[in-house]
């Protein structure tokens, strides 16, 4: 039996919710510095093409401005390579967009001039008075038009062992030979980053080699290392603050052309800069999901036993970058299928550079693989949820190694009975209430397990009071909760006495918050510096205290904020044993890594998502009723903070299922949809009740709290959970998202 340690305790509130909610909490935008002026962009109006000219006599006459700055009279970042016209070697990890290098456009919206203002007002102004004409070429920006120009990505090429090359177990295209099988292609626009914090950057250069970055980002050293490459600074010469992100799903993993753009700002007016970026401006230059195509093949037994699945998609980039992510893995390892075919393409456009977004590929991949299930369910007369039992792996059927843990299972039982499957029929639009229809729907996610190397300097003063610190950023989850959490837990130090300082690049080293990965990351290193403490302080009792000579750490424990002796009721608090050996405090920074167990292992957190949908039978209108969301994602440090992840993902789903969508048009390139009157999100609204469950079992081959990662499969699944619910409401099958009521009617 697994042991259960973590479920019946109480979680710890978000140790930051009084300084986000009495607006002491600083974003990048917040900081007054001395001297400090504002930025606007000017952004293209045209998708491909050259600047002819730029008049920018009246923005520069303009009352406060101070700089209008463009290719014409910029200064360039001395890491720009020479040639720009083939940008093979990016200036900045993942961004060859060269700000203002060239008069060559390649995107509609790209920045093309910045105003320099002594207030926001006047800068936004005179940016309106900047006067460009274009010479234009033909732009490509129809992803139908052109799927036939798709292709492989370069990385695929190089290596064929890649995620993202062609990939083939057992005989290809093995689902043709099924008794049962269908074929059927799959959808979804671009969607685009929308988090409510936008954009935004404050730049000082506090020196002309020393640049200081309040940005808002998902990793504060990835920033570091890119834009001390850019400037060709010392890497310590950048300082890259952002302590608090009013969320991201991804685009803070990149660095944008925005940012470069505002860096160039402050080093010709030699004052400190800040740019935030319009709502509209986000639909056009920090990323999105990929507008993707996507086929399935699938084939079973008459007895509903997989015999292959072929999984194809087309994922849309940009003309300059070859943006890449993880769709078909979900097809490779969920089922027991002996024959799986798997390729990948990319579509080069001339639109700016997508992005990942919460669940990056995988929600994508989910959606046409969990639909297809249901369809192939359907034609099989079964129920999806036994189907789907009646294929499930024991062990990874494509890296041919054990799960590290896996209790998807266990996920079903609690799911299933919380929406009351059983109330399910199988034959569609079989139930209703009045005009509306009633259905449900399941869908399957999945995510690796990720885990990187991290850093954390644990020091514990004199009173008792320990303050840990990790460059780490949190974009929302409560990383500094979930990490007090795991202090606590390793110290005995109780919570209050507990400060966890992140979001700094002079702290010690940490990776992006992406890819699920950060508690099993910096967790991790949060325990061994709690471990280096402890070492020290039983050194300091051995010397202290008569009864602790000689002992080892096996024969102590520490809990309230004190150190005593297992067997015998003899103790000291921490500050008392400070205090009694002259120590001022006790510091030590700690590494923790991965290991071998990542070739022994294949290791993921899974989720299953059960939708209960009202699909009005006149109007179309469709209304979720019910979401019930389950993880298995290892230990669960905090239900609170956990269970939010997890509301917020289903909410990102039930967008993707029915609601975002980014449309252009292809007459100008440009995407037409620019603020939330025309692209829509979830509001209250259209969010209905959502119950979450957590296996919480210890997954201690991960790491050693534990955990899996949590944030990914929040929404890996659940559009199509809800497309498969109207399904079985309806009998439509909409293969092309978002459902919206005219693809019911
Ligand atoms: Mo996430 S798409 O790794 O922010």
């Amino acid at each position: 039996m697994e042991k259960i340690p973590q479920s019946v305790r109480e979680p710890l509130h978000r140790v930051d919710s009084r300084l986000k909610v009495t607006g002491a909490a600083r974003y990048s935008a917040e900081y007054p510095l001395p001297g400090l002026v504002y930025a606007a962009l000017v952004t293209s109006t045209i998708a491909k093409g050259s600047i002819k000219s730029i008049d920018s006599k009246a923005a520069g006459n303009a009352p406060g401005v101070l700089a209008v700055i463009s290719h014409k009279n910029t200064i360039r970042p001395p890491g720009y390579p020479a040639d720009n016209e083939h940008p093979t070697e990016p200036s900045t990890r993942g961004q060859p967009l060269r700000v203002f290098y060239s008069n060559q456009i390649y995107f509609n919206g790209q920045p093309i001039a910045i105003v320099v203002a002594d207030t926001f007002e006047r800068a936004t102004y005179a940016a309106s008075l900047v006067k460009i004409e274009y010479s234009k070429d033909e732009h490509r920006t129809d992803f139908h038009a052109n799927t036939g120009k798709a292709v492989l990505p370069e990385s695929a090429k190089k290596n064929p062992r890649s995620a993202l090359a062609d990939y083939d177990r057992g005989a290809i295209d093995g689902y043709k030979h099924a008794a049962v099988k269908l074929e059927a292609e799959y959808e979804h626009p671009a969607e685009m980053h929308n988090p409510m914090e936008l954009q935004a950057i404050t730049v000082h250069w506090e020196a002309h080699n020393k640049l200081t970055l309040y940005d808002k980002v998902q990793g504060t050293q990835p920033t570091q290392q890119n834009f001390a490459r850019e400037w060709k600074l010392p890497v310590e010469n950048v300082k890259v603050i952002a302590p608090f992100v009013g969320g991201a799903f991804g685009n803070g993993l990149h660095n944008w052309p925005h940012e470069t753009a505002a860096i160039i700002a402050a080093k010709m007016v030699k004052r400190p800069v800040k740019l935030m970026l319009t709502r509209e401006q986000m639909f056009f230059m920090v990323g999105y999901r990929p507008r993707t195509w996507q086929k399935v093949g699938i084939g079973a037994s008459v007895d509903g036993r997989i015999v292959g699945i072929s999984h194809s998609s087309i994922g849309q980039t940009s003309s300059y970058e070859q943006f890449t992510e993880s769709t078909l893995q979900q097809s490779r390892m969920m089922y027991t299928s002996p024959n799986v075919s798997t390729r990948y393409k990319i579509l080069p456009l001339d639109v700016s550079t997508p992005i990942w977004m919460r669940g990056p590929g995988e929600a994508t991949g989910a959606f046409a693989l969990e639909s297809a299930m249901d369809e192939l369910a359907y034609l099989l007369k079964m129920d999806p949820l036994a189907f789907r039992l009646l294929n499930y792996t024991d062990a990874d059927p494509e890296k041919k190694l054990p799960w590290s843990t896996k209790f998807l299972k266990e996920c079903f039982e609690m799911g299933s009975k919380a929406i009351g499957w059983d109330k399910r029929k199988l034959e569609p639009g079989t139930l209703s209430d009045g005009h509306w229809k009633i259905g449900y729907g399941m869908g399957v996610g999945t995510f690796g397990a990720n885990r990187g190397g991290a850093k954390v300097r644990a020091k514990l003063f004199a009173n008792g009071s320990l303050v840990l610190q990790s460059a780490v950023t949190d974009i929302g989850p409560g990383t500094g909760t979930a990490m007090t959490q795991v202090a606590v837990d390793h110290t005995g130090i109780s919570p209050n006495s507990i400060t966890f300082q992140l979001g700094n690049s002079e702290f010690p080293q940490a990776g992006n918050q992406g890819g699920s990965s950060t508690v099993n990351s910096v967790g991790s290193a949060v325990i061994a510096a709690c471990m280096a403490l402890k070492k020290n302080l039983l050194a300091l009792a051995d010397k202290n205290i008569p009864e602790f000579k000689g002992l080892t750490l096996e024969q102590v424990i520490f809990e309230k904020d004190g150190i005593r002796l297992k067997d015998k009721d003899v103790g000291m608090s921490l500050s008392e044993l400070m205090k009694k050996s002259g120590t001022a405090d006790l510091d030590v920074i700690e590494e923790a890594k991965p290991g071998e167990e990542r070739k022994s292992y294949s290791m993921y957190s899974y989720s299953v998502h059960f939708a209960e949908v009202h699909v009005h039978s006149i109007t179309g209108m469709v209304k979720v009723k019910k979401v019930v969301t389950c993880a298995d994602a290892g230990v669960i440090l905090n239900k609170k903070t956990a269970g939010n992840q997890m509301i917020g993902g289903v909410t990102g789903g039930i967008g993707m299922a029915l609601q975002e969508d980014a449309v252009m048009d292809h007459r100008f390139g440009r995407y037409i949809t620019k603020d939330f009157a025309d692209y829509h999100v979830p509001v209250h609204a259209d969010v209905p009740d959502i119950e979450v469950f957590f296996a919480d079992k210890p997954d201690y081959i991960v790491d050693p709290m534990g955990t899996k990662g949590i944030g990914e499969i929040a929404i890996i699944g659940v559009a199509p959970a809800i497309t498969n619910a109207i399904f079985n409401a309806t009998g439509k099958r909409i293969r092309k998202l978002p459902v919206t009521p005219d693809k019911l009617i």
